[in-house]
């Protein structure tokens, strides 16, 4: 039975980027040093490091960046820092700062609605801290969303995407000391009021709760403690709160969205041994969502906070704030399922984005462990909506693959088009079976760019091919994959021919 198709005529379709992962221009244009600057280029075997160095020895280092729950980080003593004989991958990333014209002409002969991408903290206050922003990053961004303009595209903004600014970690602790709530009110306030009528959709901080998996890139954390990184999340909860108030009252036409990294969850058994688990595992997500869509902590916190004697610097303005300025849509991104079972021995273990787990038999896995799953949004946008009733916008998904770039510039994307072609019809389902209010769907790197799990470039996104290599090396020329051709007719089609 042939099943209905289609997507309502104000759809936002479209695709996303980073400005870390894409922008470079790291040092131009006055911007300053971010976190995300300071880690090296890994692999899917070898992981990325933040170099540092300590300021009274003058001895410098690396370490692995962390995504487990180490306690120690850094050395006695040491701050991140960008070290002259290191390798970064994301100075330069995909050099949208020069090619930023064309680049943004591709999408529009793609037919995109809306391009997600991130502004460079540090490009507007190059040390968080500054009084007074800087005029060519401000200018920059203005470009960039006329250039949007002229296609007719809307840009949606995140406001930090793993992209705190380096002196913020160094001076303050990065995001658990709650001075950054105001330095990030002020730098959303300039931003906003800045491209009123230039941008009307905004998401505070890119995957929230990855403060629990990745503290150094989500909140500039250097303590690694429980109670460091609850503390960085709840001031940022309280930011966002701030920022959703504002935004509101600078046009209530502006949204405001949380943007969470959600994965369903399946058990591998039916053991109720595996449910438990699978609830516990459901809380360490929902848990962000229930306080920044849902306005308020949930008691399974509250508990587990009482029995680990995490004690949050906090005051009932905040809870206040959270509870009246909760997120006007929830934004989220969602590559796969993860599949978890309290029998480890049954199954092989697998790692990919945020679905640690198990290999379900059902599925395929791509080079770095990522799983395929149809269902996945479908399950996904059920499971959100029910449970806060409020507008949905997928703003990641997609596949890395390593394309190969033919002599004659094609690339033959097929795997690429198969997995979003099940997701489509998988979101389509949602929408016309269940009646899930989903705004648009931002399928992440549209074009190549460096990844952030690893480093590395040859883990490629994209519906443009970017000729570059993991050293950095290539032409930076931008060629159409068959999949651009292919997007181009779903958005045209509004999603019936896929
Ligand atoms: C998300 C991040 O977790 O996953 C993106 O928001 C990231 O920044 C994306 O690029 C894909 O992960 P990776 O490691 O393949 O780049």
């Amino acid at each position: 039975k042939k099943k209905k198709m289609g997507f309502p005529k104000n759809f936002m379709w479209g695709g996303g980027v980073s400005a870390n992962q894409f922008e470079g221009g790291w040092n131009e244009g006055g911007k300053g040093i971010s976190t995300s600057d300071t880690m090296t280029a890994g692999s899917h075997t070898s992981p990325r490091r933040i170099t540092w160095k300590n300021i009274s020895t003058g001895k410098v280092g690396s370490v692995e960046l962390s995504f487990g729950n180490k306690k120690e980080f850094l050395p006695e003593g040491a701050i991140p820092t960008v070290l002259e004989h290191e390798y970064y991958p994301t100075h330069i990333a995909s050099d949208f700062y020069h090619h930023y014209k064309d680049d943004i002409a591709l999408l529009g002969e793609m037919g995109f609605k809306t391009f997600r991408l991130s502004i460079n903290w540090a490009r507007i206050f190059p040390n968080g801290d500054d009084c007074e922003p800087n005029e060519e990053g401000l200018k920059f961004y203005d470009s960039v969303f006329d250039e949007c303009k002229k296609y007719g595209i809307e840009p949606l903004v995140t406001l930090s995407h793993y992209e705190t600014p380096l002196n913020l970690t160094i001076k303050y602790g990065g995001w658990k000391n709650r001075e950054c709530i105001s330095i990030f009110e002020k730098y959303a306030k300039t931003v906003i009021e800045r491209y009123l009528g230039k941008v009307k959709y905004y998401l505070t901080f890119n995957e929230i709760n990855a403060m629990g998996m990745m503290p150094y890139m989500a909140g500039g954390l250097i303590d690694f403690s429980e109670q460091a990184k609850a503390q960085g999340v709840h001031n940022q909860f309280v930011a966002s709160a701030k920022v959703v108030k504002l935004a509101h009252e600078i046009s209530p036409e502006i949204k405001v969205g949380q943007m969470l990294a959600y994965t369903p969850i399946y058990t591998y058994t039916c053991d109720p041994l595996d449910q438990i688990l699978a609830l516990e595992t459901m809380q360490k997500t929902l848990f962000y969502s229930d306080v920044q869509t849902g306005g308020a902590y949930p008691k399974y916190k509250l508990k587990e906070y009482e029995r680990n004697g995490i004690k949050l610097d906090d005051c009932d303005e905040d809870y206040e704030l959270i509870k009246k300025y909760s997120s006007d849509f929830l934004a989220f991104s969602c590559y796969c399922s993860s599949t978890i079972t309290t029998h480890n021995e049954l199954s092989e273990n697998i790692a990919g984005n945020f679905s640690m787990g198990v290999k379900n038999p059902y599925m395929k896995t791509n080079e770095w462990g990522w799983a395929t799953d149809p269902a996945c949004l479908r399950v996904a946008l059920n499971s959100l909506y029910n449970l806060y009733h409020k507008p949905l916008w997928i703003v990641e998904n997609g596949i890395g693959w390593d394309d190969k770039l033919e002599s004659d510039g094609s690339i033959h994307d097929s795997y690429r088009i198969d997995y979003l072609r099940q997701n489509i019809q998988s979101m389509n389902d949602a929408i016309n079976i269940d009646g899930v209010e989903l705004m648009g769907y931002s399928m992440w790197g549209c074009f190549d760019l460096i990844s952030s799990g690893t480093g590395e470039m040859k883990k490629r996104y994209g519906f443009v091919y970017i000729d570059r290599d993991d050293k950095g090396k290539g032409s930076y020329n931008r060629y159409r994959k068959d999949s651009f051709y292919w997007y181009k007719k779903v958005i045209s089609s509004d999603g019936v021919d896929l």
